[in-house]
């Protein structure tokens, strides 16, 4: 019973594939012949489509270039496939849908539109509809707004030289999720809320307004997505257009910001990437003012790609976060002159010694400036810039033997002693290096031409006894009191 069952079912199978089969080859022999049965070639596929989420119908997801590949049945531009309308080489929207069979559809895409203006208010047999696709064609303007109760839930009017959008047009899409007005030359937004945005390939449109509704909107590709910034608006002052994603960062920027510090977007820095699209990437840097704030600590945290800190004239005694504190990652320059720092022993190995363009520590309580820094400064000098004066260094000899080093420091002619009325650059050597104990090196030098002159001496001493003793047979006296000590 239960096989037979099987046997039935198999055969089933069978029969309606060979039937879809015979179906086939009639609908490709029918294919020169107009009517609906070139439709039914379509058809097979269509069961398959599904809509991606975030994504509109699309005429690729039934065949790939259809307009291209389509044969024309009838005058009519469109062409309903199940509940999929899509239209070829339109000329006018409202006439070439009023000519289609079935006007019960939920998805249509319009290809190459040639219409200059549309006008929304007009589209009245497009309000049942959940995508609305009208791209690849050549509109200037959209005109007008959907009327009340449209139901469209994703709109695409990508790639139409659209340079306007009426304010009010999309106000009544209370049920819209997508829009997609990419590679258009739009320069004001419609209103729109809540909704995803794609503006990609609008490089016209006004930052300000995108600034306004960020909140609002799910922008997507923001990396990519252009906006025109009006010139001297004090935000990207050297750069008039920049992407979605660098307002984002503008706008965490000053969420940022240490309350006692100050602020500013430094100028743009380009990084190459390795894409098609655009090549160029804006990188969001940024320069903090701390000073004159009683601080004595560093700020805990900075904006991101923080390059230059100024934390002049407070009393912060130590760098030790410029190591530790991942904020301080990107710094290049450091103001921190007027402070009470005492040491810099902490940044002996760090990326910021190695990459530092300035490092500005004037007039703190450094006593003590380790060699390494010196000799790293002598590796990498292009470019770095450092400055200590106006500190009190404990001066010795050393400094007077690496003079060489000190002076790569840029305000070597301010560095002071704490332990003599002098700057290190008005040291002499016979002041401070004769004082053999202060230098060992010497001291050693003394003990060998000492130990040298005695060699010599008692050279000369064994000689002359030797040629008094050939001479005249007298011993030195030493000698003289063995012998008679050994005789008795
Ligand atoms: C809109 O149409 C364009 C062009 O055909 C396509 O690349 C894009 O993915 C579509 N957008 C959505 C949201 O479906
Ligand atoms: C639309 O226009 C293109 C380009 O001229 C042409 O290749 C295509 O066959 C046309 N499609 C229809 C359905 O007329
Ligand atoms: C559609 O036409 C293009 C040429 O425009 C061709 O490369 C492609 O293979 C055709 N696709 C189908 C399914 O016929
Ligand atoms: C768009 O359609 C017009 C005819 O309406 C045709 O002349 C033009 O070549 C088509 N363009 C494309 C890109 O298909
Ligand atoms: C596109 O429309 C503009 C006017 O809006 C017209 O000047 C231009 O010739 C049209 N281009 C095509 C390819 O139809
Ligand atoms: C759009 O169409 C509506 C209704 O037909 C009309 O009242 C309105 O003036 C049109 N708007 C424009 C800008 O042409
Ligand atoms: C876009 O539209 C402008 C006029 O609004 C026209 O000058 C230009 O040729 C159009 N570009 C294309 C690619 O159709
Ligand atoms: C964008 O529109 C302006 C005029 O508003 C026109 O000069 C420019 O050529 C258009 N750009 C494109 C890519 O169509
Ligand atoms: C864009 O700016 C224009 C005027 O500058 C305004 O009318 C419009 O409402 C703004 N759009 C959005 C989405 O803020
Ligand atoms: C937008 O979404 C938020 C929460 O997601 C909701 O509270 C608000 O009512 C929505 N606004 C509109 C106009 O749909
Ligand atoms: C750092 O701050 C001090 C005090 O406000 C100021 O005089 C100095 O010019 C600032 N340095 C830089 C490079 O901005
Ligand atoms: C220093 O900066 C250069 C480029 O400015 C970078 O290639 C290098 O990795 C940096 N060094 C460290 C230790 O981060």
């Amino acid at each position: 019973m239960n096989l037979n069952c099987h046997k039935i079912f198999l055969f089933l199978l069978i029969s309606s594939s060979a039937t879809a089969k015979i179906h086939d080859e009639n609908s490709q022999n029918a294919v020169s012949e107009p009517t609906t049965q070139a439709v039914e070639v379509l058809e097979p596929s269509i069961e398959e489509i599904k809509i991606e989420e975030g994504t509109c119908f699309h005429a690729d997801l039934v065949q790939e270039d259809f307009c291209y590949n389509r044969t024309q049945k009838s005058s009519c531009e469109c062409e309903n496939i199940r509940d999929f309308v899509i239209c070829c080489n339109v000329t006018d929207i409202t006439k070439s849908i009023s000519c289609l069979e079935n006007s019960n559809f939920r998805n249509i895409h319009i290809i190459n539109v040639t219409q200059s203006e549309i006008n929304l208010s007009n589209l009245n047999s497009l309000k049942q509809v959940d995508s609305l696709v009208i791209t690849d064609g050549n509109i200037s303007k959209i005109l007008g707004q959907f009327s009340k109760f449209t139901s469209i839930k994703c709109l695409n009017f990508s790639n139409n030289n659209i340079t306007e959008v009426s304010e009010r047009a999309l106000l009544n899409l209370s049920q819209l999720k997508t829009l997609d007005l990419s590679r258009n030359n739009i320069t004001k937004l419609p209103t729109i809320q809540n909704i995803t945005v794609n503006i990609q390939g609008n490089s016209k449109v006004s930052c300000i307004n995108i600034t306004t509704i960020l909140d609002k909107v799910t922008f997507l590709n923001k990396e990519k997505s252009y906006c025109e910034s009006e010139v001297g608006s004090g935000w990207f002052n050297d750069k008039a257009s920049i992407t979605i994603d660098h307002i984002e960062k503008r706008i965490k920027f000053d969420f940022e910001c240490p309350e006692e510090c100050k602020c500013k977007p430094g100028n743009m820095h380009y990084k190459k990437i390795d894409d098609k699209d655009e090549s160029d990437v804006l990188i969001f840097i940024s320069e903090v003012d701390c000073s004159n704030q009683g601080l004595t600590k560093l700020p805990v945290k900075l904006p991101e790609n923080t390059i230059s800190l100024n934390i002049t004239n407070n009393s912060i005694s130590s760098l030790s976060d410029l190591v530790t504190n991942e904020h301080y990652q990107s710094i290049q320059k450091l103001y921190a002159d007027d402070n009470l720092i005492t040491s810099v022993v902490d940044l002996e190995g760090t990326k910021f010694l190695e990459n530092f363009t300035i490092l500005s520590l004037k007039n703190n309580k450094i006593k003590d400036i380790p060699y390494y820094i010196l000799s790293n400064l002598e590796k990498n000098l292009i470019g770095k810039y450092l400055y200590l004066g106006g500190n009190r260094l404990t001066c010795d000899c050393h400094i007077i033997k690496n003079i060489r080093h000190w002076r790569l420091i840029n305000d070597c002619d301010k560095i002071l002693c704490n332990n003599m009325p002098a700057k290190i650059l008005e040291l002499k050597e016979s002041q401070l290096c004769k004082s053999g104990i202060d230098d060992w090196a010497n001291y050693i030098e003394y003990l060998i031409i000492i130990e040298v002159l005695l060699l010599v001496a008692l050279f000369t001493k064994v000689s002359y006894d030797c040629y008094v003793f050939k001479k005249t047979g007298l011993l030195p006296y030493p000698a003289n009191v063995l012998i008679l000590y050994n005789q008795k």
